[in-house]
């Protein structure tokens, strides 16, 4: 759990720049997520109605990156490494993993049991998850030469079309499939 504070500032700007390249684009996603886990700590016990929108949020936004991640990054990081230098199985598979958890929440409501715990080794398992993506994919890749600003640009355009499909459904991930896992959608 413990948590390497450089990684927060290279990336305040990304949020706010719509053409960030993909590596910043994604660590940004990365702090946003965070953010969602530690208010989520930090929720009162009996703030089921705080606990509930957390884990909402927390569950769209993991779901829209998890799908550019698949759909873009993975494959063009593959690509431009080859298999000897990065292997995104194992991310593949914690992606697998995170979403079975998410998949949970369409049923398990606040305050129900197995909420909290849910929620703790979700976030857990994201927070190791997103240490390995920044501390060994997302520097080869950065050596690899590849285009980020392109594939930044890719990414942005996809998680646009992925998040204005969530408003289309009231942006209720939590009970609603309209969007579905796994580069699907
Ligand atoms: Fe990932
Ligand atoms: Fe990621």
């Amino acid at each position: 759990m413990a948590k390497d504070t450089s990684k927060q500032s290279d990336t305040g700007s990304a949020t706010a720049n719509p053409v960030s390249n993909a590596i910043e684009l994604l660590k940004a996603d990365h702090r946003a997520v965070e953010k969602l886990f530690d208010a989520f700590e930090k929720a009162g016990n009996d703030d089921l109605a705080a606990k509930g929108t957390l884990a909402q949020r927390a569950c769209e936004a993991l779901t829209v990156h998890a799908i550019i991640e698949e759909e873009i990054l993975y494959p063009a990081a593959q690509k431009a490494l080859g298999k000897d230098k990065i292997d995104v199985e194992e991310a593949f598979v914690e992606h697998f993993l995170v979403k079975t958890l998410i998949s949970k929440f369409t049923t398990l409501k606040p305050g129900e049991q197995g909420f909290d715990a849910t929620f703790k080794v979700m976030s857990e398992l994201v927070r190791h998850h997103v240490e390995e993506e920044e501390d060994e994919l997302f520097p080869e890749f950065q050596k690899s030469g590849a285009d980020l600003l392109a594939l930044g640009k890719q990414l942005h355009a996809r998680k646009e079309q992925l998040q204005s499909k969530l408003e289309e459904a009231g942006s209720k991930l939590v009970g609603d499939n309209t969007i579905a896992f796994a580069g699907s959608a």
